[in-house]
């Protein structure tokens, strides 16, 4: 099969390997998806930890399956999810949706979601619950189809209940409703039980703009600022009654998106007052909505900038590499005072201008969102 060349590298999903602890039945399937499927190969991880520990975590293998080989209308992903046997990604332009086995990391699936409505070309966000996987589009559709079959696609539009919800920037879930963001100050909720009930939320005249991500601890809803007048203030709300607004300043700019693992939430850079590109990235605690944390990544390199998305695997945060940069980080939870660097570009020039991803708890998979460092047509 298919060396994947630089200049072939139109969408190409990168896996690295989290720790180097596999499980022997594992290995199997490893060796024979190498032989049919894989660019696999091993490079040096830089580490940059200023304590020298923890050497039994690989962070370094890297794997890379290029999905617009399978369709060409499988580009420029910032949304993706797990169910525990695939990985599902759906495009920012295209309304195609990727899945593909996370055993084999091969096995490329293609779900036309145009198909079902021609309004849903480009994905805001997307999150599994149940058996069903969900999709946010720009424009305010909420689309759910079935991850048993990979089909049977229902849809409803969010801005019939309000004309505010036609410009949505990502979605979320609690496991009972699916929450969508709009640009235009306000919170839209639906129960995921029929695809109906949809409440909304107005945030009030000072968040109007663009929150870039969100996540729930059970408790509250947490929005994050990614637009300049948002001011650096993380938004969130109570779940149980859809009310009581709260924000904390966090200090610096914007974000985009960020993770939760049940103690803290963390937000990942984007720019900051004085200059582009930040490297901080920001904690805070949940429980008391303050506690504001700092790790400056530039301390360790001034190129550990500009990042979009992340994800947790329980012990390490991790954040992807936006835009011209290549360079995945990640750090402890428990300290938040190390990084280790992995650069994607050094595998493969073409692996950069990523947003977000996933950990199936053995590999983080990275979004590809930019091809040769120019967006798909997206304008932000
Ligand atoms: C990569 O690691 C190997 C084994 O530890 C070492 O011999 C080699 O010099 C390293 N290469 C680079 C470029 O650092
Ligand atoms: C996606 O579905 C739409 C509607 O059926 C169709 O017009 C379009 O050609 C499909 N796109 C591809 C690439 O198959």
């Amino acid at each position: 099969m298919l060396a994947i060349g630089k200049a072939q590298c139109t969408a190409c999903v990168v896996a690295f390997l989290l720790q180097n602890v596999m499980p022997a039945a594992n290995a199997e399937v490893m060796q024979a998806g190498y032989r049919a499927h894989r660019i696999f190969s091993k490079h040096n991880a830089s580490r940059m930890s200023t304590h020298a520990q923890d050497t039994t975590r690989d962070f370094s293998t890297v794997e890379v399956l290029n999905l617009a080989d399978t369709d060409s209308n499988l580009v420029a992903f910032r949304n993706s999810f797990s169910d525990g046997a695939h990985g599902y990604m759906a495009s920012s332009v295209t309304g195609f949706v990727a899945r593909f086995s996370l055993a084999g990391f091969n096995n490329v699936e293609v779900l036309n979601l145009t198909a079902a409505d021609s309004d849903i070309q480009s994905c805001a966000g997307a999150f599994p619950a149940g058996t069903f996987g969900y999709v946010i589009s720009r424009t305010g559709k909420v689309v759910r189809f079935s991850l048993l079959g990979f089909n049977s696609v229902d849809v409803i539009n969010l801005a019939t209940t309000d004309g505010d919800l036609n410009s949505m920037s990502f979605g979320f879930t609690d496991g009972s409703y699916g929450y969508a963001i709009s640009t235009n100050g306000k919170v839209a909720r639906f129960s995921l039980s029929g695809l109906s009930n949809v409440e909304v939320l107005s945030l009030g005249q000072g968040y109007v703009g663009w929150f870039s991500g969100g996540f729930t601890d059970g408790t509250h809803g947490y929005l994050i600022p990614l637009s300049l007048n948002l001011a650096g203030r993380v938004v969130r709300f109570s779940l149980s009654g859809f009310n009581n607004v709260e924000a904390l300043a966090v200090g610096v700019r914007s974000f985009n998106g960020g993770f939760t693992d049940g103690v803290h939430g963390y937000l990942v850079p984007w720019y900051e007052d004085g200059g582009p590109h930040s490297g901080k990235v920001v904690r805070f605690s949940l429980s008391g909505f303050n506690n504001v944390e700092i790790l400056d990544l530039e301390t360790w390199d001034s190129g550990l900038r500009g990042f979009g998305g992340g994800f947790t695997d329980g012990t390490y945060g991790y954040v992807v590499p936006y835009h011209q940069f290549s360079k995945v980080v990640r750090f402890p939870l428990s300290g938040f005072n190390t990084i280790e660097v992995l650069s994607l570009a050094d595998e493969d020039g073409e692996l950069r201008g990523c947003y977000g991803g996933f950990t199936d708890g053995i590999y983080g998979y990275v979004n590809p969102y930019y091809k040769n460092r120019e967006l798909f047509g997206v304008g932000y």
